[in-house]
């Protein structure tokens, strides 16, 4: 059983021409609790319905100036959901089907009683809070959904992807645009726009928005613009300003800061965004900001990292003239490697990483070893071989260098089985191993060592071609040295 109607503050707007109608309408709603307007032809209700939201239309269909059908057609084309409940005479049943066809909810036949009113005016009400709590629950699902995938990825780019494609799914725009700042010193600058392919608004941002749209924030203001208003943000955005008929954004808060925007604009008369609406767009972006905040962290956390071992790398290789830079080098040429495998642009990352540490557990083996201008002994030799595993105890612990481990721990392993730690062999050895493989053998190749002199760029690769199949990965040879000349060639014409 519904509250009475007083509790549920529920505006009604009574379209009638006659008088006599209105009034009886009008003073027994009032009796019931409605709260209720009177208008009295179809121009009239529209400036009542412009004013002010109404949650039910009780309306005369044959009216002078403008009839029953056509205020149906302006609520349909607003975008308004008032329910729309058609007082029809014998002569005009048809019509009033037409117009339950067109959106209304029900039809009353005059004479009525007035009970009879309410009962379907009650009706027509429950369906419509049944729609509302439907949609906000749909609503409510994704949200979680979001926050789920937010809370399950720190990857920034995925973050981004999602939070604009929740953006799609629940408000269909002709245009959606994130804007921030990549660090707290840094401007606003737009960094992702959608466009959907027919229809989409093409609207470029700038420092002069930014600066409007900062105006509302500062001033607390909801950013939501309707019909000619949305030229107070969007103009100077392009041509399609003439086209745009909607537009809102939410500040995108990055540790407690105004850093960005998410924005959001719609071409289609039809679709007017509301406060509703602009409050879940309000959740969307704090999501979202929270979550560019933490991937951003996680992506300094890495580069920290990063930088803290290759400061170990370089650190190992100082002591040395022989070694210095070796780490760099096989970095430079793994990356070379990777990109001329055509291999996606994660497994570059990977491999490349994995060659800036791939000798990193060397640290765990005596200068005067590892530097030994003679020959080693056999004791000697059995502790260095032990540096890849060393490697790998040093970086597994850390999560996010976890995908580096299989390439360093790797990268003594031979192609026909014969190296170690594991004696694997072909393509059991992982990919960023066999890479390092080729890589670092060409650039020990091609330094000086404490006990010989380096070899020249065509003698180390006549000795990779000589120990493909056996020692390396025939594949991985073969790009290396097609990039390699390629590299060389360039350096000479470019010299
Ligand atoms: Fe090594």
């Amino acid at each position: 059983m519904a509250e009475p109607a007083e509790v549920r503050n529920i505006k009604v707007l009574v379209v009638d021409d006659e008088a006599m109608i209105r009034e009886i309408l009008t003073d027994f709603l009032e009796v019931e609790g409605y709260v209720v307007h009177a208008a009295g032809n179809g121009r009239e209700a529209i400036e009542a319905l412009d004013r002010e939201p109404y949650d039910l239309v009780l309306s005369d269909l044959k009216m002078p100036e403008l009839d029953g059908l056509a205020l149906l057609s302006h609520i349909h084309e607003r975008e308004l959901d008032p329910v729309v409940v058609m007082m029809t005479g014998f002569g005009t049943v048809e019509t009033a089907i037409e117009a339950m066809k067109k959106g209304a909810f029900d039809y009353i036949l005059k004479p009525f009683k007035v009970e009879e009113v309410i009962q379907v005016m009650e009706r027509g009400l429950e369906r419509k809070r049944l729609i509302r709590e439907n949609i906000q629950l749909k609503e409510a699902v994704t949200l979680y959904k979001l926050t789920e995938a937010i809370g399950s990825t720190l990857s920034l780019n995925r973050v981004l992807d999602l939070a604009m494609k929740v953006v799609e799914d629940e408000l269909s725009p002709d245009f959606t645009a994130l804007c921030y700042r990549d660090k707290p010193s840094r401007p606003i600058e737009l960094r992702l726009t959608r466009t959907p392919k027919s229809g989409g608004l093409k609207l470029t941002l700038g420092e002069e928005h930014f600066g409007r749209l900062q105006q509302f924030v500062d001033a607390d203001a909801p950013i939501l613009l309707n019909n000619e208003h949305v030229g107070i943000v969007l103009e100077g955005a392009g041509e399609d300003v003439a086209r745009a008929r909607s537009f809102m954004a939410v500040p995108l808060r990055m540790d407690g800061k105004l850093s960005g925007y998410l924005c959001v604009g719609s071409a289609n008369p039809n679709r007017r965004y509301n406060e509703g609406q602009r409050r879940l767009l309000a959740i969307i972006g704090s999501k979202a900001g929270i979550a560019i905040d933490n991937a951003r962290l996680y992506e300094d956390l890495k580069r920290m990292f990063r930088e803290t071992i290759q400061g170990l790398a370089m650190a190992l290789e100082a002591k040395d003239d022989y070694t210095r830079g070796h780490s760099d080098r096989v970095t430079e040429y793994s990356r070379m490697i990777a990109i001329g495998m055509k291999l996606p642009q994660r497994d570059v990352e990977i491999i490349t990483n994995s060659g800036l540490m791939h000798d990193i557990g060397k640290m765990g083996i005596a200068p005067e070893e590892l530097h030994k201008p003679g020959k080693l002994t056999d004791d000697e030799y059995e502790r260095l071989k032990k540096h890849p595993e060393m490697g790998a105890r040093i970086l597994g612990p850390v999560s996010f260098l976890e995908e580096v481990v299989p390439g360093v721990i790797h990268h003594h392993e031979r192609w026909d089985g014969q190296g170690y730690p594991a004696g694997l062999k072909g393509e059991e050895i992982p990919l960023p191993a066999r890479v390092l493989a080729v890589a670092d053998a060409y650039d020990a190749m091609t330094s000086d060592r404490s006990y010989r002199k380096a070899l020249g760029h065509d003698m180390a690769v006549s000795e990779l071609r000589k120990h493909s199949g056996t020692q390396f990965d025939p594949r991985i040879v073969e790009v290396f040295i097609h990039e390699i000349e390629r590299l060389r060639l360039g350096m000479t014409q470019a010299a």
